[in-house]
């Protein structure tokens, strides 16, 4: 009997020596396409696939998984979220998923803490105004922003990467409180000072909030317009994690009618589309979701995603799994 090479797709470019790792485990066709698939190009790749690395914009339901056929034993998702699968889906097939922890845990607390910095300190609308050409002078009173030094950062959700904007919030001279579904550990919290909060204390307490909880159907729209108005009218809040954890509608409401100081957004509920409204605002500063977006992540990233997908067609235990 011949035996077939294994067939693994690659739902959009990713960087190079990820492919390399690929193609030496099977015949690997990437998407010649510089954007998402659409659902019926997707699923037309992806018929006779062994292996899928997927995207954070790809949809892994039910439809996927038939197109795909019963052969399909990994999705390997290139990114540590992965809301974009029906993971009760992928087990009643017993097709393993596998998303890359830990290799962007720096970049995006960086990210997280550049945005802190832009919001209280309105970077942004700096940067407007100097590339408007519009005249301006030094004088005391000058775009005056807010300090963040000794104020408090409330971290939602204190996993690697709340811990990693917890301890780059620290240098800064920011106190920690931090809310989320597990408490730390002892360990964990001495070394940050952090202090346990529930939501509604974190919120009522903190100068900024930043999100780093997964979009779970419980954390889908977590801050709505009843909790922008139980934060404090001199907060910002920052959100890196998932669009859909903030209801957008609210926080332009929010924003406009100063119910909160102002926030700094990498991610939205409909991305990549962004709610008009936010866009009218001085006191947002909008980011393209680009948490990971550095050349040493993105790399990892994808041969994290490439590692997990040979070891699960060798037989193997994934380095990383979500399931399997
Ligand atoms: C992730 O990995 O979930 C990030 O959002 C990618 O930047």
């Amino acid at each position: 009997m011949v035996e077939r090479a294994l067939r693994i797709v690659v739902t959009r470019r990713v960087p190079e020596p990820a492919l390399e790792v690929l193609r030496a485990a099977g015949e690997t066709w990437v998407s010649p396409h510089d954007r998402p698939l659409e659902a019926v190009e997707l699923h037309g790749a992806v018929a006779g696939a062994d292996a899928v690395v997927a995207l954070l914009h790809d949809r892994i339901d039910d439809g996927f998984l038939d197109a795909a056929g019963e052969q399909l034993a990994v999705v390997a998702n290139v990114a540590v979220g992965y809301d974009n699968v029906d993971l009760a889906a992928c087990a009643r097939r017993g097709v393993v998923v596998t998303n890359t922890p830990g290799v962007l845990t720096d970049a995006t607390a960086d990210l997280a803490i550049a945005l802190v910095l832009m919001a209280t300190r309105r970077l942004g609308e700096g940067e407007r105004l100097v590339r408007s050409g519009t005249p301006w002078s030094w004088h005391m009173f000058f775009q005056l922003g807010t300090g963040i030094q000794g104020k408090t950062l409330g971290i939602v959700g204190l996993g690697q990467i709340g811990r990693a904007t917890a301890r780059r919030a620290r240098a800064l001279g920011m106190r920690i409180v931090y809310s989320g579904r597990r408490r730390a550990d002892a360990e964990t919290e001495a070394q940050l000072e952090a202090v346990h909060l529930s939501l509604d204390e974190l919120l009522a307490t903190a100068d900024v909030v930043s999100l780093h909880c997964p979009l779970t159907p419980e954390t889908r729209h977590l801050v709505d317009a009843s909790a922008l108005t139980r934060m404090k009218p001199a907060a910002f809040l920052i959100n890196t994690t998932r669009g859909p954890v903030v209801d957008e509608a609210a926080l332009v409401d929010a924003l406009r009618d100063g119910v909160i100081a102002g926030a700094g957004l990498d991610v939205y509920e409909h991305e990549p589309a962004v709610h008009p409204g936010l866009l009218e605002l001085e006191n947002i500063v909008l980011l393209p979701h680009l948490g990971s977006a550095t050349v040493e992540t993105r790399t990892a990233m994808a041969v994290l995603a490439a590692r997990n997908v040979v070891a699960v067609l060798g037989g193997e235990k994934p380095l990383t799994p979500v399931t399997g």
